[in-house]
């Protein structure tokens, strides 16, 4: 059992617990302690209530200074500063960083330096951190000696797997990548001021708004052969969950649409079981609400066109998937430092 406490509790903190106590990681892992800005009664409620995942499984509510859910106490704590909270007393594992505010090994080393022992970041991070994590993909890089480990971003755990497996089947030359992302808590719901990005100024709610992504970095330090190949865009949308990515890529081989589609649902139940899916089912991105894996191939979706040119949909559902790929992170790094 290793003890963690989540700093930041916003959409990717919350689904965090959430997944904890849903799906099983409850019995190796302890959330106790929660570090977030707002108040404790506000945690409590936006743990109960929820307008994408729905309530929340448990009892959840106040006692003290810590929020109670099931049997569990946990303790509140409302710092800015990674020094203004005694992490050595809290005799913690592992600190779930989900608060992005810690993007740099710089940033994240305060916590280090503060008393956390090892850190798990909710984002891509900069390439000078101990490792960067796509769960299934490359977890066995993790190691017990390692203090700052980010588990990549979203949109990298769905890409990772469906990249590598076409360089398996057939070999990429090139490609592009087109995010179409739901709205998030950086955007205003209508027109407001942002520090440093004119687009992010626009209403979530009334456009299609292209931002920047560093998925191209990603797939970079992954994948570092096709790192230089893959170009990204990303697309924010008016819904407030599930994502996909339209990727065209040009193979090698010559390859049909049925082999791209034969080899992806083979993958489904195999190598990639729970983390990639095959679907051809007529779906809307709604469907994949609450979705655990990483990546849905839409099979209804694939395209070739003269035998090397390649298009994929693929779903995923960037707070539940990413979540349960943070707890899969933080689950295995804890079995190697109990080794
Ligand atoms: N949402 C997604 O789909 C998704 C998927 C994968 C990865 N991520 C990444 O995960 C991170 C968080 O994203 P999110 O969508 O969960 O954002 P969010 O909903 O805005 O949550 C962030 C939370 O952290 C709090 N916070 C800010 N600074 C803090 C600090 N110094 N100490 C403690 N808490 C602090 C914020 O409080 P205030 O609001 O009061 O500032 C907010 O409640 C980002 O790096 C994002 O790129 C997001």
């Amino acid at each position: 059992m290793i003890r963690v406490a989540i700093n930041g509790y916003g959409r990717i903190g919350r689904s965090v617990l959430r997944a904890l106590y849903e799906n099983g990681y409850r019995e190796n892992i302890q959330v106790v302690a929660i570090n977030e800005l707002s108040d404790l009664d506000t945690i409590s409620y936006l743990t109960r209530y929820d307008s994408t995942h729905g309530r929340f499984p448990l009892p959840v509510s106040c006692e003290g200074r810590s929020l109670r859910v099931g049997n569990d106490l946990i303790q509140y704590f409302s710092e800015a500063e990674p020094d203004a909270i005694n992490w050595q007393q809290l005799n913690i594992d592992m600190l779930l960083e989900c608060s992005g505010s810690f993007s740099s090994r710089e940033h994240a080393q305060v916590y280090i330096d503060a008393g956390v022992k090892r850190m798990l970041l909710s984002q891509p991070a900069d390439s000078d951190v101990d490792a960067t994590i796509v769960y299934g993909f490359n977890e066995s890089e993790i190691r017990s000696t390692h203090s700052i480990v980010s588990a990549a971003s979203c949109t990298t755990n769905c890409i990772i797997p469906v990249l590598e497996a076409i360089q398996n089947l057939a070999g990429i030359e090139h490609g592009t990548t087109q995010t179409i992302h739901s709205a998030m808590n950086d955007q205003p719901i209508i027109d407001a001021y942002h520090k440093n990005d004119l687009r992010l100024t626009r209403s979530a709610m009334s456009s299609i708004i292209p931002v920047d992504t560093g998925l191209s970095k990603g797939i970079h330090r992954l994948l570092p052969d096709l790192g230089a190949k893959i170009a990204c865009n990303a697309l924010r949308v008016p819904t407030i969950n599930v994502s996909a990515i339209d990727l065209v890529v040009r193979t090698e081989k010559v390859v049909t649409k049925e082999e791209i589609n034969t080899y992806f649902e083979s993958l489904s139940l195999g190598k990639y079981k729970n983390i990639l899916g095959f679907t051809k089912e007529p779906h809307a991105s709604v469907d994949f609400n609450h979705d655990a894996r990483s990546v849905i191939i839409d099979g209804t979706q694939t395209q070739v066109v003269d035998g090397k040119l390649v298009k994929l949909l693929c779903w995923f559902d960037n707070e539940w998937g990413y979540a349960n790929r943070m707890l899969d992170v933080a689950d295995y790094w804890g079995r190697k430092i109990s080794k």
